[in-house]
């Protein structure tokens, strides 16, 4: 379970503070879909960065696992966030001088050995009809498919949380409902929760749980 209560987050800026999220309280139970609408500039990805232990809050509490984190202790966050996070940004951030096998062989954060390691990859890899693409070019993916192996090099670790900031804003309708259904099937397969900020509002409509963000504030739509 990941808990915000009262968090605010502040960025200074010409000796001005934004407030940019304002009490947030937001609690995420295992295998939830959460989706999150909004306007540009509400504080959408701020708020899925600080779920997503990569930033900091500027006052109030995340928990995890109801255990009180100060999101400042790095290690600590990092020893968390490998072991139950998964991200998904718009662009699928593949490192485009290795192939797709190798990209997830790298995010794999695992003691098990090379050759079982190569196998989950390859499977992850298959589950999305690009096993016969680990070895090409980055560069020669379509968005559709690099979006593809960004969804399973988020998976390369079981995470419990999966957190996704406009995973479709790049793609066309087709090849984003098919990332959405891979990401709600890993979520039925595993049980995992997945947090999707979206402007689709096809997209929005599905969570089982819906808010918007708006100014800083959310407020879930019932
Ligand atoms: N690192 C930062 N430093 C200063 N301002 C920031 C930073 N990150 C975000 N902001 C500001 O916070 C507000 C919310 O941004 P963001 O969370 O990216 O919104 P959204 O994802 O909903 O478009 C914006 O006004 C943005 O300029
Ligand atoms: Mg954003």
């Amino acid at each position: 379970m990941i808990e915000l209560k009262n968090v605010w987050k502040n960025f200074k800026m010409e000796n001005t503070e934004h407030k940019v999220l304002k009490d947030i309280n937001l609690t995420i139970d295992e295998g939830e879909f959460i989706t999150i609408m909004g306007p540009s500039g509400g504080g959408k990805s701020t708020l899925l960065y600080i779920l997503s232990m990569l930033d900091t809050v500027s006052s109030g509490e995340f928990s995890f696992d109801g255990k009180i984190i100060d999101l400042k202790r790095e290690k600590e966050v990092e020893n968390i966030r490998q072991k139950n996070i998964g991200l998904i940004f718009q662009n699928s951030n593949l490192i485009a001088s290795l192939t797709p096998l190798e990209n997830l062989l790298l995010a794999m954060n695992s003691r098990a050995g090379k050759r079982e390691k190569k196998e989950k990859c390859q499977e992850l890899l298959n589950m999305v009809g690009l096993l016969q693409k680990k070895n090409a070019k980055v560069t020669t993916l379509s968005g559709g498919e690099a979006q593809r192996v960004a969804v399973v090099r988020a998976l390369v670790n079981n995470p419990r949380f999966i957190f996704c900031d406009e995973p479709t804003g790049a793609l066309n309708s087709e090849n984003g409902s098919r990332v959405v259904e891979l990401l709600l099937k890993v979520k039925e397969n595993t049980g995992c929760s997945i947090v999707i900020v979206t402007h689709d509002e096809s997209i929005g409509k599905l969570g089982e749980r819906r808010f918007f963000l708006k100014d800083g504030v959310l407020n879930e739509l019932v």
